[in-house]
């Protein structure tokens, strides 16, 4: 494993040369991808280059990229157009702004490329409008690539034409959501829609779209630049290249460490790299994927981070979000809570989700209340596969992955809770007085 320090590809690193401005971002070799590949590459080589290079997309669900790119580039539609993905769902993660903040103009030759690739003449760089800098940073830097030719009309005097719109939006989590995004650039209500037919297919006002994770969109410049060969040296078999993460220590309130690491580094490697050397025996879980991750006990510390063997653990990429629990941490009260959360945050579309996260949670009180009987684990059970399977989008596939894994890898908090009334920790206060009903016919 090369040392993390010399391989981060869409991050800055402290001390590194301020690429903000056009002219530093060119100094440093930027744009020379997209005067490659527009003068002397076809889309379709782009594309298996993308391909070659085992770009899998950073959203999350973390298919090829390439091949959601050649769907679009097949369709025979004369309109086409590329979504940025730059929301960040979870709150906790800083991916984007990071991005769009310190390296704004490599996202601007992403998105050009990626249109390029896939014959679009119009792009969206969807965000939060939160992110104050990271909206004023990529504004500056298109207005510069627009002054220099390299967005708008016949791009670097070619024929190919791509505009970019920034919008910015605020609708709490789901706003991540592809086809959530594609209601909200349209002025729709923002909840997700069926699929197939996929965006690639019928997309933005019908139309074949390519929606991508702005870190995905960030690496292909590197791509172009350095060669699919060497893109995919760093990474696993299956996924190529290197991932930016938020990491958080247990200590609450404290800063989080916003990291690259290539795929395939192990958790453990991760937590060194983020500078938290905690002893295993200081904690009780780590968990992956943020609001919608898994925990993992320690003696998984050893697992690597990429999409498959995190999924076999019980955890996703999901957000990028890395955090440590103490180990006073009860599991229970930490997936009650957890299932408050997204139980506020699903959008209501699909009942399953809507009320199962909500009575997951209500449950989950219940035991944490020491009012649990040995049922509400079977009834717990049934919710978590009815939710996934009743619902539209990928937040109800994932949001009973709190409840899986603390109950997966740690029975006994829940045992003690129900049979000894007795918290594991000794933390948790009740903070229900009566049982929820838990004997019900599901559907
Ligand atoms: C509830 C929910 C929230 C999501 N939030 C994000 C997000 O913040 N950023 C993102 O890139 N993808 C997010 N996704 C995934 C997107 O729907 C989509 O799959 C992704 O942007 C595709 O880009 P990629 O192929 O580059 O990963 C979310 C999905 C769901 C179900």
């Amino acid at each position: 494993m090369p040392e993390f320090e010399t391989t981060y590809r869409v991050l800055r690193r402290r001390g590194e040369p301020d690429v903000r401005s056009l002219d530093a971002y060119r100094r440093a070799g930027g744009y020379t991808a997209l005067e490659t590949a527009i003068r002397e590459q076809t889309p379709e080589r782009i594309i298996q280059q993308v391909i070659d290079a085992k770009l899998r997309g950073r959203g999350g669900a973390g298919r090829l990229t390439g091949e959601k790119w050649r769907i679009v580039r097949n369709m025979e539609d004369n309109q086409k157009y590329i979504i940025c993905n730059a929301y960040d769902a979870d709150p906790r993660a800083w991916a984007v702004r990071s991005l769009l903040e310190r390296n704004p103009h490599q996202v601007i030759e992403g998105i050009i490329l990626a249109a390029y690739a896939v014959g679009a003449s119009e792009a969206y760089l969807f965000t939060r409008n939160i992110y104050l800098e990271g909206v004023a940073s990529v504004q500056r830097a298109l207005n510069e690539a627009l002054e220099a030719n390299l967005v708008g009309r016949d791009i670097l005097g070619t024929e190919f034409n791509c505009t970019i719109n920034v919008i910015g939006v605020d609708i709490g989590f789901m706003g991540g959501e592809e086809t959530v995004q594609i209601a909200l650039i349209k002025g729709r209500r923002g909840m997700p829609e069926q699929r197939p037919p996929f965006p690639a297919q019928y997309g933005l006002w019908d139309k074949p779209t390519a929606i991508n994770c702005i870190e995905t969109l960030a690496n292909v410049p590197v791509i172009v630049r350095s060669g699919a060969a060497e893109f995919a040296s760093l990474g696993t078999e299956m996924t190529g290249g290197t991932k930016v993460l938020t990491v958080y220590d247990y200590v609450p309130d404290s800063e989080p460490k916003v990291i690259e690491v290539p795929f395939g580094a192990t958790l453990r490697e991760i937590l060194r790299h983020a500078g938290y050397n905690r002893p295993d025996s200081d904690l009780r879980a780590i968990v992956v994927g943020g609001a919608e991750g898994g925990a993992l006990p320690t003696s998984l510390l050893d697992t690597p981070y990429d999409y498959d063997p995190l999924e076999e653990a019980g955890a996703i990429v999901g957000s990028s979000v890395v955090e440590l629990l103490p180990a006073n941490t009860c599991m229970v009260a930490w997936a009650m809570d957890r299932s408050n959360y997204l139980a506020i945050e699903s959008c209501g579309k699909c009942v399953p989700c809507r009320l199962g996260v909500k009575r997951i949670a209500g449950i989950l009180e219940g035991i944490v209340s020491d009012l649990g009987v040995s049922g509400d684990l079977d009834v717990l059970d049934e919710f978590a596969s009815y939710v996934p399977n009743g619902s539209l989008c990928g937040f109800g596939v994932q949001a009973p992955n709190a409840l899986k894994t603390a109950k997966h890898y740690w029975p006994d908090h829940f045992q003690m809770h129900i049979e000894e009334q007795q918290c594991p920790t000794g933390t948790c206060i009740p903070v229900r007085a009566h049982r929820f009903v838990t004997k019900h016919v599901l559907p």
